[in-house]
């Protein structure tokens, strides 16, 4: 199987140059921090507060999360409903920072990410992929970019959404979810040994793409 992984941290592009880079190589796009974010709602839900590991470790087995590819692309199932929509606000990706420090979180979604990978050619994007998930994975990526430019970015997306949300608050929260990210003791964000840096700052979508895809040529 294809495995190529992408790792970065929040805002960096790793969503629209995964799925970029897997339509152009015909692969499956899998977004772990979905993953994620659909634990973080399943705590919120269930006023289980989402640093509470030991509040929340014992009722993960409720909380099925599985994966479903349509036309449109990638649905997030928790527990049978679709919550794709739901999980993408700056209040669940905080919630999933949370949830995402928790070994028992991450044990729990190790599985279904390494048996995605197992059984597709995937382009995977987290933040563990290329030094925990996929240590073997044919081409690894940290893309990166600067903190001010990745919330531009957040932020446009929001607007686009018509959604009211201020540049300030997203640049806090990304900040704020790097350093949980970065810090953490559990599978932190850190870039692979073996992986190549894309520093996408100021670099358009197609840029980056193109210089993954030819790095994926290279190695194949
Ligand atoms: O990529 P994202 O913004 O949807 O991720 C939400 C949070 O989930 C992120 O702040 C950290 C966590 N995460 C993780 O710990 N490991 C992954 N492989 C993916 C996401």
């Amino acid at each position: 199987m294809l495995n190529i992984a992408i790792d970065g941290p929040a805002g960096a592009g790793k969503s629209t140059i995964a799925k970029t880079v897997a339509r152009e190589l015909g692969c499956i796009y899998v977004d772990t921090g979905a993953m994620y974010r659909a634990i973080g709602l399943f705590a919120v839900e269930n006023g289980i507060p989402t640093k509470d590991a030991a509040a929340l470790a014992p009722r993960l087995t409720e909380a099925k999360v599985a994966i479903e590819y349509r036309e449109d692309g990638q649905h997030i199932l928790l527990n049978g409903r679709d919550v794709s929509a739901e999980i993408r606000t700056p209040e669940m990706g905080m919630a999933a920072s949370d949830v995402s420090a928790m070994p028992e979180v991450r044990a729990y979604l190790l599985d279904l990410q390494r048996d995605m990978a197992a059984t597709h050619n995937v382009v995977m994007d987290g933040r563990d992929i290329g030094t925990v998930i996929l240590p073997n994975a044919n081409v690894k990526i940290f893309l990166t970019a600067s903190a001010e430019e990745r919330a531009r970015r957040r932020h446009a997306e929001h607007v686009a959404k018509g959604e009211n949300v201020s540049y300030n608050k997203i640049l806090d929260d990304i900040v704020q979810r790097d350093s949980q990210d970065t810090s953490r003791a559990s599978a932190p964000l850190k870039q692979a040994e073996d992986a190549v840096l894309v520093d996408s700052t100021g670099l358009t979508v197609a840029q980056v793409a193109d210089a993954i895809l030819k790095l994926v040529n290279e190695r194949l």
